[in-house]
């Protein structure tokens, strides 16, 4: 199931519900109007209706019920939740990723890019993790990786296509958190393209060097990340907060 069904589901339900106390109060309104005879006629249809309503209702709900445990993600977190996850997520990833950027220019200026990506395969994972710790785990994933390490998981392909979507709408894809069954908050944020990147993210043949595309297909044979653009959409930070994380 995709994501973006999930959300719609989700929303119905928020829908659904707010629906049901609406047909719960005009439930009432047609009791109370139900006074006269002719009026009580019209009472009961009404009350018969309103009863379908809240079935149909009920029924909406529960299959979306159903549906979410079966996905294994049951979004539990309030808006308030997820601004302050949204909020944490981002300061990791920023602080992350300026650390990653700044180790990788030292590398290329001093090295030059072929040397820069020998660093990268043997550092890359260890700095994404340098804010990583017991009950929060920072990685990055793509739909297109260069370390298999990276490959995204079901749940981050579904977010990673939302994303995808949301671009080829021309819209800012956006940051999301949610939360699974096992009380693990997931946040997802994407990560666009630069010119910089594409020194060995970019066109072969063309933006990727002759000596810099040598390493990398010695290193990573199998791999996906290349032929980019600047600004697309290359894939997304993913941080797991534990539900041992301080809230
Ligand atoms: C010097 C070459 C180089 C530059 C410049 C570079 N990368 Fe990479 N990138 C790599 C290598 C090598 C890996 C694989 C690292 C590993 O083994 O974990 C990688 C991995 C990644 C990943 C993890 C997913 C995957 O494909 O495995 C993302 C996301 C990423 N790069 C984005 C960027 C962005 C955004 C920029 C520009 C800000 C950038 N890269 C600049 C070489 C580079």
């Amino acid at each position: 199931m995709s994501l973006e069904s999930g959300v719609e589901s989700q929303e119905s339900r928020v829908k659904s519900r707010e629906s049901r106390v609406g047909s719960q109060e005009s439930g009432v309104g047609s009791q109370e109007s139900g006074v006269g005879s002719r009026e009580s006629r019209v009472g009961k249809i009404n009350n018969i209706c309103e009863m379908g309503k809240t079935i149909f209702h009920f029924v909406v709900v529960l299959l979306t019920v159903i549906l979410f445990s079966c996905r294994g993600e049951i979004p539990l977190l309030s808006a308030q939740e997820q601004q302050a996850y949204i909020k944490r997520g981002d300061s990791l990833s920023k602080l992350t990723f300026d650390t990653l950027r700044n180790t990788l220019m030292r590398k290329i200026l001093s090295d030059g890019v072929p040397g820069a990506v020998k660093f990268c395969q043997v550092s890359a994972g260890n700095i994404t993790a340098t804010y990583s710790n017991e009950v929060i785990d920072i990685a990055r994933t793509s739909m297109r990786y260069r370390n298999s390490l990276n490959k995204p998981d079901s749940l981050s392909v579904a977010i990673l296509e939302k994303m995808q979507a949301e671009k080829d709408e021309g819209a800012e894809p956006a940051s999301l958190v949610l939360k699974d069954d096992k009380g693990v908050v997931h946040f997802y944020k994407p990560v666009l393209m630069q010119a910089m990147c594409l020194n060995c993210h970019g066109t072969v043949p063309g933006q990727i060097q002759p000596d810099v595309l040598k390493v990398i297909d010695s290193l990573y044979p199998g791999d996906l990340a290349r032929q980019y653009k600047e600004k697309d959409l290359r894939g997304a930070w993913h941080i797991r907060f534990s539900d041992k994380a301080v809230k």
